[in-house]
């Protein structure tokens, strides 16, 4: 398959086979991610493979949980509904084989001591240059779709769950300082989604 005709193939996969994800595939997978553009070649990531499945239930219900204690909160009180329409895209990944969590291990530019010696707070320089460790582990994520669609293997890029985030880090047993900005479910594909259309690009070009 050309990268056009993966591109296009590509679709956000939520419901999976039983069949284990091969580890050395998913080994290969982040090692060729890994090549994406990152910022100053910093490699701010570090990845948890979750497989066990009492690990990935114990995962879901964390998320379920926390949810279900929101839906307590006096602000949620009429929200309901929206409570429900989020658990639908947060608790689903507990049924993939595997699930990738991604740790940001942040990035500073050489600027930031100064920058921050004259008043500013580190997530506002991080903000000022666009969130380049966010930027990088998009790229790499980007990247691990496509060579997951290449190898037969559908995913779905969460960030739902992390309405649970520091309780899923505690279940991981995180570091102080460590943060999961993302997931991806990992599977054979057992649905076949139609393709999600996108805005026409003109819509979103300007050319000056
Ligand atoms: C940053 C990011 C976060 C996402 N979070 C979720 C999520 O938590 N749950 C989910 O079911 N899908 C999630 N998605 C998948 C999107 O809903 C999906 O990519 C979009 O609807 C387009 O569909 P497609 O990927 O099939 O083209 C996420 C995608 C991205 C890039």
């Amino acid at each position: 398959m050309s990268v056009d005709e993966t591109i296009q193939a590509r679709r956000s996969v939520r419901r999976f086979t039983d069949d284990p994800v091969n580890p050395k595939a998913l080994r290969e997978m982040l090692a060729l991610a890994a090549l994406a553009p990152n910022v100053a070649n910093r490699q701010v990531w570090r990845f948890i493979i979750v497989t066990r499945p009492e690990l990935r239930r114990m995962l879901g219900q964390t998320v379920e949980i926390r949810l279900n204690e929101m839906g307590n909160w006096p602000e949620f009180k009429e929200q309901q509904m929206r409570l429900r329409a989020w658990r639908e895209q947060a608790v689903h990944f507990a049924a993939a084989p595997a699930i990738l969590f991604v740790i940001n291990l942040g990035y500073r530019t050489p600027l930031d001591p100064m920058l921050v010696e004259h008043g500013m707070k580190f997530y506002e320089t991080n903000a000022l240059f666009g969130h380049p460790d966010i930027q990088s582990i998009g790229a790499l994520l980007g990247y691990f779709t496509l060579l997951a669609q290449e190898r037969g293997l559908g995913t779905c890029w969460l960030t739902a769950p992390l309405v649970a985030k520091h309780n899923l880090q505690h279940a991981l047993e995180l570091k102080t300082g460590e943060e999961i900005v993302a997931m991806m479910s990992i599977g054979t594909p057992a649905e076949t989604p139609l393709p999600r259309t996108r805005r026409q690009i003109d819509e979103v070009i300007t050319w000056m």
